[in-house]
């Protein structure tokens, strides 16, 4: 695996995909890497794919209360298992490469970066797109990877890449949608898990709970009562809807809508979401 923290770098990788007549397979993370980013690996793998791994912790899309300094840096141990998982590339940059003083376009997530996530992280989503449009310029990837866990950031991710696209502002990028990966109990993982203190963990793992008994049910109220029953009290929920997974609109219907939850553990917010009637 190459390692480039110069875009230069970067380039001199890409230009040897290019050479080999390799599609190039891309996914972005902000490191502290798990099974769930190595589950991203492994579906890039699985199509064959000269795969790029990005790790940059984005500070444009951390709000003021999130704690930009205390997010988990772990560079050296990522290199490591992505080098064993057959990575190609390790795109690890400096916030002066991804942004230079000018010329990187800044991307609004516009109405629907302000629902959901969006309520409690003002210009958070601005912040991602940016980003990730940024690093799709820069490693002109064929196929992105990003994870349903964070359901609402793939949707916009996939909205933008279609606009894009059909303003004829960039090459087609295939954007792939993959699993959420849980612990043995159904805690869908995450870097933030780390924090959530041990005693605690049982009543983060209601939230999986409640997306499954809230995704069996036949009407809205129902599938609401049922996720309800199931939750800790002890998690401070920030909201548990019914949305139209293209866009996040709240439905009434229950067919073909994803249930979306969001909560506090003690310190930790987590979020979660189930596709109503898929499990
Ligand atoms: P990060 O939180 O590091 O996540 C990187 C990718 O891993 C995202 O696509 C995310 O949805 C996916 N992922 C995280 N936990 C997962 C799990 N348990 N199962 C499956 N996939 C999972 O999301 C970001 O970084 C950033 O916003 C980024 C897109 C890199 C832009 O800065």
């Amino acid at each position: 695996m190459q390692l480039a923290q110069k875009i230069v770098e970067l380039e001199q990788a890409l230009a040897i995909a290019d050479t080999d007549g390799k599609r190039v397979g891309f996914i972005p993370t902000m490191g502290a890497l798990h099974k769930g980013h190595l589950s991203l690996v492994k579906k890039a793998q699985d199509q064959g794919l000269f795969i790029v791994v990005s790790v940059f912790v984005n500070p444009r899309q951390f709000g003021e209360g999130d704690d930009l300094e205390n997010y988990p840096r772990t560079l050296g141990v990522d290199a490591r298992v992505l080098s064993d998982a057959g990575v190609d590339v390790l795109f690890a940059p400096s916030s002066n490469e991804v942004y230079p003083a000018s010329g990187v376009k800044e991307i609004s997530a516009g109405e629907l970066g302000a629902l959901f996530e969006g309520t409690v992280r003002p210009g958070h989503f601005d912040g991602m797109l940016t980003v990730v449009n940024r690093l799709f310029n820069l490693v002109q990837p064929d196929v992105a990877f990003f994870g349903s866990k964070d359901a609402q950031q793939l949707m916009l991710v996939t909205q933008m890449v279609r606009q894009q696209v059909a303003n004829g502002d960039r090459e087609p990028i295939k954007v792939v949608a993959c699993e959420t990966v849980r612990d043995e109990e159904g805690l869908a993982l995450s870097s933030r898990n780390q924090r959530i203190p041990k005693d605690l963990i049982p009543a983060a793992r209601t939230l999986h709970k409640a997306l499954i008994a809230g995704s069996k049910k036949k009407t809205k109220a129902d599938c609401i009562e049922a996720a309800m029953a199931q939750l800790d009290p002890i998690i401070r929920l920030d909201y548990l809807e019914l949305v139209d997974p293209d866009t996040f609109a709240v439905t009434e219907g229950v067919a073909g809508a994803r249930m979306v939850i969001a909560g506090w553990v003690g310190e930790v917010r987590l979020i979660d979401n189930l596709l109503v009637g898929g499990v």
